[in-house]
């Protein structure tokens, strides 16, 4: 199936910190990946902006060499690169001073669409903003965005928040979660609300639990600063985790629209109860190589690479279904997977030997997208009545024909979605604060206690004490299989 492709109309794009690793490993890609499928009219302008002294010759060398590493496929052709490289330009400009705005200013289009992209660290979403409005950069059609972290914790997130609603307002600030972004995570929206079959099972009464699990066999090499600050509940748990709890969770809102989604989304984060610290298992890579303290160089470093909890939602639809979610680096494979587990029958007539099974319904993030049901059947041949789980499987690339192309990045999915603007893939700034002020309690939990995480085998599951978690409840993990 050839997916369809929507135009956009003409847009100026605007890329602050246009040399760093995000723009050049992730949007800029994303940006070709887009033109190449033919969504952009002729007359698109991305402008790269950074404090480097280069000029467009030497930025379009620079991402060049960034586009034949992450579109290879699409670089084959290599009129399509020139031809994107002609709507690429370039401004050394600095964010602190007011070097650069004036010639920025003056490559800017009126009348269309004009996207600020923030693709910098936080401390400069502030001065980027003012110096946008004191060069009178702002129009009705601009829109701004922003990468994580946003905040380190509830207050300097509300900060940030008003920071950026000084000068912009709420529908304009596209906040990334790339997670929403992903092909999966929007069909779990699809899968629960277009299909009959699943939402009246859909709650405590039906479904025993659900396990979430975003397993990454990366370390953290290259962002050892950052990461050390952050650890893994801020990095994966606050943000991307906590995204999908909320798709999963949330109830079926009146339209697909942004704030009607969002709204939802809302409720699901204000709803969390405060997590018990024995409900919590922090753990630290080690061994096969340098361990996380010798990779951040911090003999005493106490930031988890590893967080895996259990959540309660105190509302209607969940009461009385925990949710187990767990997160980690160097984990023995790269695996996303929602598991919804449903409850056993009430009851067996197939007697005792017939052994008890129960439905899982996985839907898999990456790799290998697609949703698993494991049904309960009739073992073939066996004399008597002895039941096998078999699944009914759906690879989204073999079920919809595109084994051989890539899926599409989420940075294609959600930059466009800018230019449409289109929110409801973006986070809310209330739902942001709301995340952290659930995450908050329980990161001053182990400052407090002096909490230091479990060691763990790089290349395992993570540490022995998440297994504990889930025997304690007489529940097991789903394996984490690539
Ligand atoms: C980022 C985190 O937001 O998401 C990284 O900062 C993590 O630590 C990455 O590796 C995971 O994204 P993906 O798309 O590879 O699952």
């Amino acid at each position: 199936m050839v997916s369809r492709v929507i135009p956009v109309d003409p847009f100026d794009l605007i890329i602050f910190g246009s040399t760093g690793d995000l723009a050049l490993r992730k949007i800029l890609p994303a940006l070709f990946r887009r033109f190449c499928a033919g969504q952009w009219p002729k007359d698109v302008q991305i402008i790269g902006a950074a404090r480097a002294a280069y000029d467009r010759g030497a930025f379009h060398e620079i991402v060049a060499e960034s586009l034949r590493r992450h579109a290879p496929y699409q670089c084959n052709d290599a009129k399509m690169l020139a031809s994107f490289l002609q709507r690429v330009d370039y401004v050394p400009l600095d964010a602190q001073s007011d070097e650069g705005w004036a010639q920025l200013a003056a490559k800017l289009t009126t009348d269309r669409v004009r996207a600020f992209y923030f693709s910098v660290g936080p401390r400069l979403f502030g001065p980027l903003a003012e110096q946008i409005h004191a060069h009178n950069l702002a129009t009705q059609q601009t829109r701004i965005v922003v990468e994580k972290p946003f905040g380190h914790d509830l207050e300097s997130a509300r900060s940030l928040n008003a920071t950026l609603a000084a000068h912009f307002n709420e529908g304009q600030i596209y906040r990334i979660d790339h997670y929403l972004g992903k092909e999966t995570v929007q069909n779990l929206m699809a899968v629960r609300f277009g299909n009959m079959l699943f939402e009246p099972l859909w709650n405590s009464q039906y479904v025993d639990h659900i396990q979430i699990t975003v397993a990454e066999s990366v370390g953290i090499d290259g962002r050892e600063e950052y990461y050390d600050r952050a650890g893994a509940m801020r990095d994966m748990m606050q943000n991307h985790l906590m995204q999908l709890l909320c798709l999963i969770a949330m109830e079926p809102p009146a339209k697909f629209d942004p704030d009607a989604v969002r709204d939802e989304k809302l409720k699901v984060i204000r709803a969390l109860d405060p997590v018990e610290p024995h409900h919590i298992v922090r753990g630290q890579f080690e061994g096969d190589g340098p361990g996380y303290r010798e990779v951040v160089g911090n003999p005493r470093s106490k930031t988890e690479s590893y967080v895996a909890l259990k959540a309660h939602l105190s509302n209607w639809r969940w009461a009385g279904t925990p949710f187990y979610l767990r997160t980690g680096k160097r984990l023995v494979a790269r695996s996303s997977v929602i598991n919804v587990m449903f409850k056993d029958a009430p009851h067996s007539i197939f007697g005792a030997d017939a052994g008890r099974h129960a439905n899982v319904l996985s839907i898999r993030l990456q790799p290998n997208e697609g949703i698993t049901l494991k049904v309960t059947i009739k073992e073939p041949g066996q004399g008597g009545m002895r039941l096998v789980d078999v699944p009914l499987d759906m690879s989204f690339a073999e079920a919809l024909g595109s084994e051989n192309q890539d899926p599409p990045d989420a940075y294609e999915r959600l930059v466009m979605d800018v230019i449409r603007g289109n929110q409801t893939l973006f986070m809310r700034g209330d739902e942001v604060e709301a995340a952290w002020a659930w995450t908050d309690p329980i990161i001053a939990g182990w400052q407090a206690r002096g909490d230091v995480p479990k060691p763990y085998d790089s290349g395992s599951t993570g540490p022995g004490d998440a297994e504990l978690l889930m025997k304690r409840d007489g529940r097991r993990w789903q394996g984490i299989n690539p």
